[in-house]
């Protein structure tokens, strides 16, 4: 078996490692509906495994309604349809290879360079003047932590979150139209449970933010996946494929994309939604780095073209205002809000009113846009020194506009799943790039560097050291 399979989680048994190896050369397109499997006898072969290993792994693959077996042929690929209730994501064999290869568990690597986190250096952020809000507010709400939220979120702060947005982006929005999760990692897993049911197609953008696909795909649907460049998407593939595989939704990341740092243009921003209308189609537009940008303001978002209530916004607080509150939104249209508080409801009840009340009061004070104007410079400082030492390199990357990220492309023959093993030998850790782009072909030669958490003085060190081992590699 390739060595970036293996690397990811040797505590993986074989046989799910196996199931991993199938599923994202499925979803990648590399064997299509219909198409005929490598027999057991080949794949254990090529893997480095026993047959009775890949014999396994096809079982449950079958079980799931993924594959199907032709007399005396072999294994092929079945044609999408709806999974029956038991085939659903409870099995363990279904939701074991969910946990191979994810960004929590490469995030979860300690070391001393860290450049695999796109989280803010908490040295950035003004913890002491949280620390006297906090006092504030308890003074000023002495009942506030015997409360319990509303599920749809504190109304003060969708009122305010609301009217800034309509205010300062042109949403329209009224408080009726937002929801308050903790943080945008559970605005997409509320979404993809209030509307995606199994055997749905969801599109999404290669590469993409890795626990995205996963939540999608332990809803049960099947992946289709659009290629995001430089210039932004191919609208004619994605009306294609609109047209053809009829997709629940698209979810995607249009501002500061992670990991691509990309943002498309006005243009596509308002053809979408057309789209979208079109073919019925749900967007999801993830914009959890919109106030990151170094240069220009991005353009508005999707959501503000469309004016059919095909786009559910997700905004999120929790990467670079305040982390530890977690708090993020989900705004749409009234026609899907009651979808989606019955599935917070089901989730947590709503986030915690002390969470929503102090990132109001930071919301509403002129110190968070202070703060944002300085980080913002903090960061891109971060970003160059990291891209002076890229120069250093014949590595390839799109500078980025915005976030927390660049997207490098090493030299061919060099693995970054081989070569974090080599670096976290040296305290390195950076994200390799399937676990944003699930095709093994491009991914593999892909890296994730964040620049937003390693001091500039690390940033020069480390990439030093990373460098010179993917040279040696
Ligand atoms: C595109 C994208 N969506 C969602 C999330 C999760 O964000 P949160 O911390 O708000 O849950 C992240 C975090 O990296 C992200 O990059």
């Amino acid at each position: 078996m390739s060595r970036t399979v293996m690397m990811a989680d040797n505590s993986m048994k074989r046989y799910e490692q196996v199931i991993h190896y199938l599923m994202v050369r499925i979803e990648a397109g590399e064997w299509v509906e219909q198409e005929k499997l490598p027999s057991v006898r080949s794949l254990s072969e090529l893997l480095g495994v026993h047959r009775l290993t890949v014999f396994k792994a096809y079982q449950e693959l079958k079980q799931r309604g993924i594959v199907y077996v032709r007399d005396k042929s072999g294994y092929y690929v079945s044609p999408a349809k709806p999974l029956s209730d038991t085939d659903q994501g409870d099995d363990p064999s279904v939701s074991a290879w969910l946990h191979w290869d994810t960004l929590d568990r490469v995030q979860s690597l300690e070391a001393e360079y860290q450049f695999s986190k796109s989280l803010i250096d908490p040295a950035l952020l003004p913890n002491r003047y949280w620390g006297e809000l906090m006092r504030d507010l308890l003074d000023q709400y002495p009942r506030l932590l015997g409360t319990y939220s509303t599920i749809q979120g504190d109304l003060e702060l969708r009122t305010s979150l609301a009217s800034h947005l309509t205010a300062k982006e042109r949403f329209y929005l009224s408080s009726d139209e937002v929801l308050i999760t903790s943080g945008a990692q559970q605005a997409i897993d509320v979404i993809s449970r209030a509307l995606v049911k199994p055997g749905d197609r969801v599109l999404i953008e290669r590469p993409t933010y890795g626990p995205a696909m996963e939540i999608f795909r332990k809803q049960g649907a099947r992946l289709v996946f659009t290629d995001i460049h430089p210039e932004g998407y191919d609208l004619e593939q994605i009306e294609h494929l609109m047209k053809t595989e009829k997709p629940r939704l698209f979810y995607m990341t249009p501002t500061f994309q992670n990991p691509t740092g990309i943002s498309i243009s006005v243009e596509q921003r308002k053809q979408l939604p057309e789209l979208a209308e079109q073919y019925g189609c749900f967007l999801v537009e993830d914009d959890s780095t919109y106030d990151i940008y170094f240069k220009e303001k991005p353009p508005a978002p999707i959501f503000t073209y469309d004016t059919s209530g095909h786009t559910l916004y997700i905004r999120s607080y929790s990467k670079y205002v305040v982390p530890g509150l977690r708090i993020a939104a989900i705004m749409c249209r009234s026609h899907l809000m009651a979808g989606l508080q019955a599935i917070k409801a089901l989730t947590d009840n709503g986030s915690p009113l002390l969470n929503q009340k102090l990132f109001l009061r930071y919301f509403q004070s002129d110190r968070m846009h202070q703060h944002l104007s300085k980080l913002r410079t903090a960061l891109q400082l971060r970003m160059e020194v990291m891209e002076q030492c890229l120069l250093e390199t014949d590595w390839t990357w799109t500078r980025p506009e915005g976030g927390l990220n660049i997207w490098a492309d090493l030299p061919e023959g060099i693995d970054t799943g081989r070569l974090l093993h080599q670096s976290m030998e040296h305290s390195i850790a950076f994200v390799p790039g399937t676990v944003f782009d699930p095709s093994h072909a491009s991914g593999s030669r892909k890296l994730r560097l964040s620049f937003s958490y390693a001091r500039e003085q690390q940033i020069r060190e480390g990439m030093d050291r990373l460098i010179t081992l993917a040279a040696r590699s």
